[in-house]
């Protein structure tokens, strides 16, 4: 009895004995306070909004409503709505501009903010405190009860964002506009729209057609992205696509309705082989041979960041004409994003061909300057000032602080935290996004079960990312992002696979209080979100499920090492060439593994049911594991 007390006491509402917890949300608000009692949504529910502002979130919400319970809301302005949206008479300075507070009561729901943002947030909220089966899009039959409760919440950064790569591969407007529709409902605010690099160019200028004519096709290839045949002599470039003005106008539009805002990416000057392919003018060897990339190798990494283009796809930051073409471009993207960010790149331009070319010797001699990486310096100078001609701020990748940057840049710290805290340091705003905590496209599990990538991150370390480092003045840091690059993305359900759940660790890094993280109280809602996605049909990964395994060589014995993501797995192993079960050997310790040509099988279980995925290493696999560590 004394126990149970004990757990009623300081898990208040939490763990009913049992139960599960009745309010589970993502990202964690900053404050929950639970009643007694529901509210039960029935067709008689009336949605009301109190100002003309309030109503098209309104109105979302009885769509998003009605589709599962098949009821038929009507929405009309009023004060008495069984579900109230109001936009506050008086502001509430801690809610600011996205905060909300979302009141439940047996008699009705209050949805209350200072901004149609906030009313949007609280929205979301109040759907994830619904039954799972309000995700689905059909009508179906449910006890559509709402617990109790008071929900006061607020974001802690305002930049809280995901990167969509669509050059590596060319996803369709209305994949584009679904993945915004799911960012949203993790109160991501913010698109990062990669729309340019050397796989494809995917936004119409209507002043340089052939960016798109040409630029946007690629010859079609199979097969792991990297190791593909280059194009052919004449081979016709089928594989891409392109979005035109219209298109760009109707997704900003969506997001804008989404409370997301769009900030495009042009990179520039390395990463440019599409445009180059366009316009072969642009680059110093004005190679004309140069072909849309369709992901074979064109590049060599040295293991230490230093790398070398064996085909140029850098612009030519010594010609004139380059800064035509370049204000072409801006000119018209500045039209089509109402964001005052646009993001300029800057990231891995190599440098070898500048190096060799008499127009940018001279450029360097002129500039008085001996070091190369000036020259990129001199670049994005110049991008600025055509950026700020159009009223926009620059964004660019952290490499942008090697050649020297404006006051006014924005820095996107990208490897590591360091660039960001330097750029902090010397008062620029940052937005933080690591490849350690905050890269999608990373495996999240063993990269024996998982599609292999060259690097891993797990959901735990996502969920362990702190964008504010201790070092530097928190008013910086305007928050973070996750980044879904595309190489090995080739569909949007598996662009869903790679996002989430990382993607819903990342939203409470950038929208809870600090304090309130806890791995092991965000493990139970992550799988509680499983559930409610598997009937939205959106897709995620189970890596989470799956043993960690890590091998060692000392003095010629290798040593197993094992753990898990999440607490409550027990690890089931063999060494013996069999299939592992529960019958099978626990993990409890790291052991020794016999000499001899041995292959091991984990698999996980949980209640005594298997829940990962049968991880196998063979004995060449052990071994290149223990290399790696
Ligand atoms: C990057 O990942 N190249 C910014």
């Amino acid at each position: 009895m004394k126990k149970l007390f004990f757990l009623f006491l300081f898990l208040p509402g939490l763990m009913a004995f049992g139960q599960k917890p009745t309010v589970q949300l993502i990202p964690q608000p900053v404050s929950v306070k639970e009643g007694k009692g529901v509210f039960l949504l029935t067709k008689e529910a009336t949605i009301r909004y109190n100002k003309a502002d309030a109503r098209k979130v309104a109105v979302d919400l009885a769509e998003k409503l009605s589709a599962p319970t098949g009821f038929p809301f009507n929405v009309r302005e009023g004060k008495a709505g069984t579900v109230q949206m109001n936009l506050l008479e008086k502001a509430d300075t801690q809610l600011g501009n996205e905060g909300y507070i979302l009141d439940v009561t047996p008699k009705s729901v209050v949805i209350s903010a200072n901004q149609p943002a906030g009313l949007y947030y609280g929205m979301q909220s109040l759907m994830q405190l619904l039954p799972k089966e309000i995700e689905g899009k059909t009508k179906t039959t449910a006890k559509w009860s709402v617990p109790v409760v008071k929900v006061v919440d607020y974001p802690r950064f305002g930049w809280r964002g995901i990167m969509l790569d669509v050059s590596r591969n060319f996803f369709t407007k209305a994949e584009v506009e679904r993945y915004i529709d799911e960012i949203s409902r993790l109160k991501f605010n913010t698109l990062h729209w990669h729309l340019t690099d050397d796989n494809g160019w995917r936004v119409e200028i209507k002043s340089l057609p052939k960016l798109t004519e040409v630029g946007a096709w690629r010859v079609k290839r199979y097969g792991y992205f990297g190791a593909r045949k280059p194009p052919l002599p004449g081979e016709p470039a089928t594989d891409g696509g392109f979005y035109t003005q219209d298109d760009i106008r109707e997704i900003v539009k969506y997001a804008q309705d989404h409370f997301v805002t769009i900030v495009p990416e042009i990179d520039v000057p390395g990463h440019s082989m599409a445009a180059i392919a366009s316009y072969p003018e642009l680059c110093t060897t004005k190679d004309t041979s140069i072909k849309v990339n369709p992901g074979s190798s064109f590049s060599e990494w040295y293991g230490d960041g230093t790398f070398k283009m064996l085909i140029d796809n850098t612009l030519n930051p010594s010609d004139e004409n380059v800064y035509v073409f370049l204000d072409k471009v801006f000119t018209e993207l500045a039209t089509l994003f109402p964001n005052p960010y646009i993001h300029v790149g800057g990231d891995e331009c190599y440098k070898g061909f500048w190096e060799k070319d008499p127009g940018c010797q001279a450029l360097m001699k002129k500039l008085n300057v001996t070091d190369v990486e000036k020259l990129q310096g001199y670049f994005m100078k110049r991008v600025e000032d055509i950026l700020k001609a159009k009223g926009k701020k620059l964004i660019a990748w952290d490499e942008i602080l090697q050649g020297g940057i404006s006051p006014d840049a924005t820095v996107m710290s990208w490897r590591g935290i360091k660039g960001g805290i330097q750029a902090a340091k010397m008062g620029h705003y940052v937005v933080m996004t690591p490849t350690t905590f905050a890269y999608l496209d990373y495996t999240q599990g063993d990269p024996t079960v998982d599609p292999p990538i060259y690097a891993n991150l797990r959901t735990r370390k996502c969920y362990s990312f702190e964008p504010v480092p201790d070092s530097v003045d928190a008013k910086y840091i305007l928050g973070g992002q996750g980044n879904l690059w595309t190489e090995q993305v080739p569909i949007l359900r598996h662009a869903e696979y790679m996002t989430w759940p990382r993607g819903w660790a990342l939203a409470e890094d950038f929208w809870s209080p600090k304090e309130s993280k806890n791995w092991d109280n965000f493990v139970t809602r992550m799988e509680n979100r499983f559930d409610r996605e598997d009937v939205a049909g959106v897709n995620y990964a189970r890596a989470i499920y799956d043993a960690i395994v890590n091998t060692k060589i000392t003095d010629s014995k290798m040593t197993v090492t094992m753990d898990s993501e999440i607490p409550g797995l027990d690890i089931y192993y063999t060494i013996d060439g069999t299939m592992p079960d529960s019958h099978s050997p626990k993990y409890n310790a790291p052991f020794d593994l016999p000499d001899g040509p041995i292959t091991l099988r984990v698999i996980t279980y949980r209640n005594g049911k298997p829940i990962g995925h049968l991880i196998t290493l063979n004995p060449e696999q052990l071994k290149t594991r223990a290399q790696n560590n």
